[in-house]
């Protein structure tokens, strides 16, 4: 992974911008402007899942934009309940039709649920849906080292980027650098803690360093992310925030502020639903 002025470069060769739209309750009716808004605000990733009950209105934003579907950024997961490679394969050809797109820009294995054993196939699955065509970039989400290492091994292919748990007290450097190691991008998700899940937007010390740079600790918490060169992708259903968000990487945090934000860190207790990937069993 390369950071340039575009964007994170992957190891596929395809760029992401530094920031991309979270979409976790944006849904509904109401969820299609959400979405159109921050395409026009300049948001050029969507993060989407199954789980998130919101592939219909995601794929309606991106065909009603007066965008080129080109420039924009599709992401979405593949369930716990599909890891088998033919179920895989069907249910990636389900999901475009339930968008109403063509292709993915990017489909990530959601979980690795590694007590069914199963995110190899899974991953076999994604590699073949990829020359294809129905899928760009390929990758994982909430992987360990250990499952990297077997797919990597299986099939001799690299994810494009590893969707990990990543907020100012949980802030997951052990990932960070097992991604790196490997040249896989880490992509943050819940950067602000759900809004509701901890108080990392309240937190003092994000408050002091925030009104320092004269920016909000949102923006505060997307440079962090920035800067540690990890890409992220926080939710807003808010116009004002949703804009906030997306002009967070035209400033520098010192190293001195960034260890401070660093040293928040709580370690396991620290996760927002502690989520260990090696336990949780996600199964949609
Ligand atoms: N791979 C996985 O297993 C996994 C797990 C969890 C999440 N995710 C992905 O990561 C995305 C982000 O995580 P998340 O949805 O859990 O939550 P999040 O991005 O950590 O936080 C969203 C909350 O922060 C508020 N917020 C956003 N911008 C703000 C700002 N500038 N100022 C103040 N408040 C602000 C939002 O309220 P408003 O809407 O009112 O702005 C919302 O309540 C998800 O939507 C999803 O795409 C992936």
């Amino acid at each position: 992974m390369t950071l340039n002025n575009n964007g994170f470069t992957l190891n596929d060769g395809s760029v992401l911008p530094f920031v991309g739209l979270g979409t976790i309750g944006i849904d509904g009716d109401q969820g299609t402007f959400e979405i159109l808004n921050a395409l026009n605000l300049g948001y050029r990733l969507i993060d989407t899942s199954t789980n998130y009950n919101n592939e219909g209105i995601v794929g309606e934003a991106v065909r009603r934009s007066a965008l080129p579907r080109e420039e924009i950024l599709v992401s979405a997961k593949l369930p716990g309940s599909h890891h088998e490679y033919d179920k895989a394969f069907i249910f990636i050809q389900e999901s475009l039709r339930r968008m109403g797109l063509k292709y993915f820009d990017k489909y990530l294995i959601h979980w690795p649920n590694p007590k069914d054993g199963k995110y190899v196939e899974a991953w076999k699955a994604l590699v073949d849906a990829q020359k294809q065509g129905l899928i760009r970039t390929i990758g994982v989400s909430n992987f360990e080292p250990e499952h990297l290492d077997d797919i990597i091994e299986a099939t001799g292919v690299t994810p494009a980027t590893n969707q990990v748990e990543r907020q100012p007290y949980f802030n997951n450097k052990r990932m960070v650098e097992e991604n790196e190691k490997r040249g896989i991008l880490t992509e943050a998700w819940s950067p602000f803690g759900r809004g509701h899940l901890n108080d990392v937007l309240e937190n003092a010390t994000i408050k002091e360093i925030a009104d320092k740079y004269g920016k909000t600790p949102a923006q505060v918490i997307v440079n962090w992310n920035y800067q540690a060169g990890v890409f992220t992708i926080p939710k807003s259903s808010n116009p004002t925030h949703q804009k906030d968000n997306i002009n967070s990487t035209n400033f520098e945090l010192s190293s001195e502020d960034i260890e401070r934000i660093d040293s928040l860190d709580q370690g396991e207790s620290g996760r927002v639903e502690g989520q260990d990937p090696n336990e949780y069993h996600e199964y949609v």
